[in-house]
């Protein structure tokens, strides 16, 4: 079924393995607990790649020689500044990160859907409220899994305003500010199991004014009984998955689509029309072996103005006690495509990764379990959608053979894509235009540009403003998801390698491996002219702040006990406070210090509080005061010369 004809720069070793992975490959493949299919691939690659089973201790040949050929600028010196922010997601440490790029620095963890105690993340009453308790105050929840990181556009760039990650864990979507790289919004998705990708919308579909984000629709990839309250347990055809919009700005959820199969990665178009996600389980299957029969899965479509206007008309039901609406967009009630919510593209086969081309034309997926890339063109996706075109398969304009395990694609602007090989331990470049001509029968169509072995097992790529028009093809990262030897051994748990790779060439130059704590998946590369930060907080911002010294003190209502303190280096404003065995006590600290850099901080033995305010702001935490004694509240977080002077003594009175 597949006709492309391998078309490579160099021959490929074992034309017999590339093929189509099989279900009974790729179950065998995991059940080795993947080494059987890594050492294979692995002995088409460098020599260090067949070290998986080696010491860990073994050295990896060195790319720095070539490295220092590059002539791209990735050492810092001291007091210099990068030109890229990197935003991370951290995967199931459930944080967010800040890099410099190109030096790969980290510069800041935002503690998103984890618990932090140096920022206080899940400790003050403030990161509470965003992440959500239950009845008695605890967190909601203690665990997250940030995935895809994507930021908020405006005329296809970034705006620099928000950026948005999913946890995959328990289905929320959360905002990070771009002026202060602070969550500060999570929302929790309504009746879906393994939130995934996520993209915003690039510009209205509607309204030509709005040429900026307004929604972020998210992906849904484990099938779920509607509603999941134990009617339907073990029936599969009643299990469903739904694509969701959340509105940028509420961050509530607008809308859901129901649909066949189980949807991964998504992607925008530029032009607003349409958000898309690639599927992979259009069998429908509930059970592992059952999800990879089908030799054709598909990239779904949403033709977000239709799919609004339905709601409109009120062709909506609701499910379980969520009053989200929620339009039928599977295959069989969408058939007729002048009407269609959705158009279903075939792909093969299990495909991972659904990327938008820097000028706008095409989505690409990538095969995974084919060794294809498959190139769809916006424009005749449309056709289908206006009755124009009589086969939505016919808006496929490539599909060609990259390489093994295909899984993300990113572009450097210049009409090249970049893509994942993650059996082949490679990224491919290859030519776009290049691969419709040899799609077309085109054989002298040399589409695949060059190859680089990365180390090892690659997921994620993006390229500096990759994900916009403004693709400016100077350097890309590479998520590998296995170091094996690339860093001095620590023990059984390895780092992640993310690899920084200049791309401004023909050739590929692999320039540096940054080991980063498990396990980042997806992140994006963002020109520092588009990221505007507060340094210093605003006092106004938080309503309870402690704006004058003379305002401290210990206030009772009861049992419940506030007690205000400003920070200002090198003393907190009251020196001791008394409180009494049994009292429900809040305290409020502003940092009055306004010195940029200047954060304090405030930690309570035994209560197990510890959190920093940063100049201007205020965070407040509330306890039960259940030991009496003397407990010294210090500051944490090293502010002056008095430092470790700083200290409020706590007096808690035995009742
Ligand atoms: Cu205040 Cu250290
Ligand atoms: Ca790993």
């Amino acid at each position: 079924m597949n006709e492309a004809k391998m078309n490579t720069v160099e021959a490929m070793p074992d034309p017999s393995r590339r093929k189509f992975l099989n279900t009974a490959a790729f179950a065998g493949l995991a059940g080795a607990g993947l080494s059987v299919g890594l050492s294979a691939c692995n002995k088409e690659s460098t020599p260090a790649a067949s070290s998986a089973a080696a010491p860990a201790a073994a050295p990896a040949a060195a790319p720095s020689a070539k490295a220092a050929s590059s002539g791209l600028h990735t050492h810092m010196a001291p007091g210099e500044l990068d030109t890229y922010y990197g935003v991370w997601s951290g995967g199931h440490s459930g944080e967010c990160r800040i890099l410099g790029l190109p030096s790969g620095r980290e510069i800041k963890r935002i503690p998103t859907f984890n618990v932090d105690c140096m920022s206080g993340w899940g400790i003050t009453n403030e990161s509470k409220k965003i992440i959500g308790t239950r009845p008695d105050g605890r967190l909601k929840y203690m665990t997250g899994d940030t995935h895809h990181v994507h930021g908020s556009y405006k005329d296809g760039t970034y705006d620099g305003k928000y950026f948005w990650v999913n946890d995959k864990i328990h289905s929320r979507l959360a905002r990070i500010r771009g002026d202060v790289f602070e969550c500060d919004a999570i929302t929790e998705i309504p009746n879906i199991q393994g939130f995934h990708g996520i993209f915003p919308d690039r510009r209205d579909p509607v309204d030509a004014s709005i040429n900026y984000t307004t929604r972020v629709f998210c992906g849904n990839e484990f099938h779920l009984p509607k509603p999941n309250d134990g009617r339907d347990l073990d029936e599969p055809e009643k299990y469903g998955t739904l694509f969701t919009c959340v509105d940028a700005e509420t961050m509530k959820v607008r809308w859901q689509v129901k649909v066949d199969g189980n949807m991964d990665l998504v992607a925008s178009s530029y032009d607003g029309r349409f958000a898309a996600s690639n599927q992979y389980n259009t069998e429908g299957g509930a059970r592992y072996e059952d999800m990879m029969s089908a030799e054709m899965d598909a990239c779904v479509f949403f033709d977000v103005a239709r799919i609004e206007q339905a709601i409109k008309d009120g062709k909506f039901y609701t499910v379980g006690d969520s009053n989200v609406p929620v339009v039928d967009g599977t295959k069989a009630a969408n058939t007729d495509p002048k009407t269609a919510l959705t158009g279903y593209v075939p792909v093969p086969k299990n495909p991972h990764g659904v990327n938008a081309t820097p000028d706008g034309k095409y989505f690409i997926c990538s095969g995974k379990l084919s060794p294809t890339t498959t190139t769809i063109d916006l424009a005749k996706v449309a056709d289908w959608f206006d009755g124009k075109l009589d086969d939505i398969r016919k808006a496929v304009v490539a599909e060609v053979e990259v390489g093994l395990g295909p899984l993300h694609t990113t572009f450097d602007g210049r009409g090249n894509a970049f893509t994942t090989l993650f059996l082949d331990s490679q990224i491919v470049k290859w030519n776009i235009e290049k691969a419709i001509q040899f799609f077309n029968g085109d054989k002298s169509a040399q589409y695949v540009v060059d190859r680089i072995d990365v180390h090892y097992q690659p997921g994620h790529i993006n390229a500096s403003m990759g994900e916009t028009k403004e693709a400016d093809g100077q350097f890309l990262a590479v998520g590998c998801k296995f170091s094996k030897d690339r860093f001095l051994p620590v023990g059984p748990m390895h780092p992640e390698n993310e690899q920084l790779i200049d791309i401004r060439g023909e050739k590929m130059v692999l320039l540096a491996d940054h080991p980063v704590h498990p396990e980042p998946h997806d992140f994006v590369i963002v020109k520092r002219e588009l990221i505007h930060t507060k340094q210093v907080c605003n006092l106004d911002d938080h309503p309870l702040a402690v704006k004058d010294a003379k305002d401290s003190g210990v206030f009772r209502d009861g049992n419940k006990v506030t007690v205000k303190i400003a920070s200002l280096a090198p003393a907190y404003t009251l020196r001791e406070f008394t409180v009494r065995q049994g009292d429900e006590v809040t305290i409020i600290l502003t940092n009055l210090d306004k010195i940029e850099d200047l954060t304090h901080g405030w930690a309570i033995p035994q209560y197990d509080i510890n959190f920093t305010v940063n100049p201007q702001e205020t965070k407040s935490v509330t306890f039960k005061a259940d030991k009496p004694g003397v407990f010294w509240c210090y500051c944490t977080h090293f502010c002056h010369a008095l430092h470790l002077e700083m200290r409020t003594r706590m007096l808690v009175e035995a009742a």
